[in-house]
């Protein structure tokens, strides 16, 4: 049977990168989207010319809303009949210090980029049976800057979650992470922007998405790996060299 990988945050950007990626590779593709509907249905059409054997279809919802986050996996089983792969891919990064964040703004950061990951786990787990789960972490969590105080701390939470879940669930369920560092720009920021913070990493440039499509290609085909986090970051987590 054909698999399918559910992907959240799938219609731009680093999601639909993946959501391309692994289409080429003969999977289905549960694309799912919360504001960008459009781009999430010309990714779909895209995808259905290009690979008419596969099954690909659009599943909206909100994951700072808990009720539209719980029914997720379940609409996707029915749709698609089963679920072998989640990839817990969106989120939101937004700027706030520690002192300047309210409790809505930590909330949105800790429902989007945390709570949903966890209920979209537990949710796969009962549904699903056996499979895999890839969580979005970020680079950032080796470190204790504060200037995306929530979002900071949401991204470590999600990796310690990624451990205790792979605990729990194997055999039959591995979960991993990835952390980005220096991928795509902020949509509002160009390549320049990359390129100038880069200069003090090992690597000296942006990694673009070619690390993460190569780390997931590995955590997909490595069948004893579970509860590890693969750095896509040029180096950054050891520290910067200015
Ligand atoms: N880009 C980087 O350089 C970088 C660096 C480090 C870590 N990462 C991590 O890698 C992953 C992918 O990065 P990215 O830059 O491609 O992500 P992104 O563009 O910031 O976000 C991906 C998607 O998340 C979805 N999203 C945001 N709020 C949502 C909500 N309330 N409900 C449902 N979906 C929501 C959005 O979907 P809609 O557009 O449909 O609303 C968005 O397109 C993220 O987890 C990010 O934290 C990225």
């Amino acid at each position: 049977m054909t698999k399918t990988a559910l992907i959240t945050g799938a219609a731009k950007r680093v999601g639909k990168a993946m959501a391309i990626h692994l289409a080429a590779k003969g999977w289905n593709i549960a694309i799912h989207y919360n504001t960008s509907e459009s781009d999430a249905k010309l990714l779909m059409e895209q995808l259905k010319s290009s690979f008419p054997g596969q099954q690909f279809a659009l599943f909206g919802g909100n994951l700072n809303n808990a009720p539209e986050v719980e029914t997720l996996v379940s609409r996707v089983v029915d749709a698609m009949k089963n679920v072998d792969l989640l990839i817990n891919n969106a989120s939101v990064f937004d700027r706030a210090d520690f002192a300047g964040t309210d409790t809505e703004f930590l909330d949105r950061q800790m429902n989007v980029n945390f709570r949903a990951p966890f209920i979209l786990t537990r949710e796969y787990v009962r549904l699903a049976k056996n499979g895999l789960i890839i969580n979005f972490a970020d680079t950032r969590i080796t470190n204790n800057k504060s200037n995306f105080a929530a979002y900071s701390l949401s991204k470590k939470a999600l990796w310690e979650m990624t451990k205790m879940a792979a605990l729990e669930f194997g055999p039959n369920i591995r979960v991993n992470a990835i952390a980005p560092g220096l991928t795509l720009p902020p949509e509002e920021k160009d390549e320049d922007y990359l390129w100038k913070l880069a200069g003090n990493i090992a690597m000296k440039r942006p990694g673009g998405l070619d690390p993460i499509l190569k780390s997931l290609d590995y955590i997909v085909n490595n069948d004893y790996l579970t509860g590890q986090l693969l750095f896509c970051d040029g180096g950054e987590n050891l520290g910067l060299t200015d």
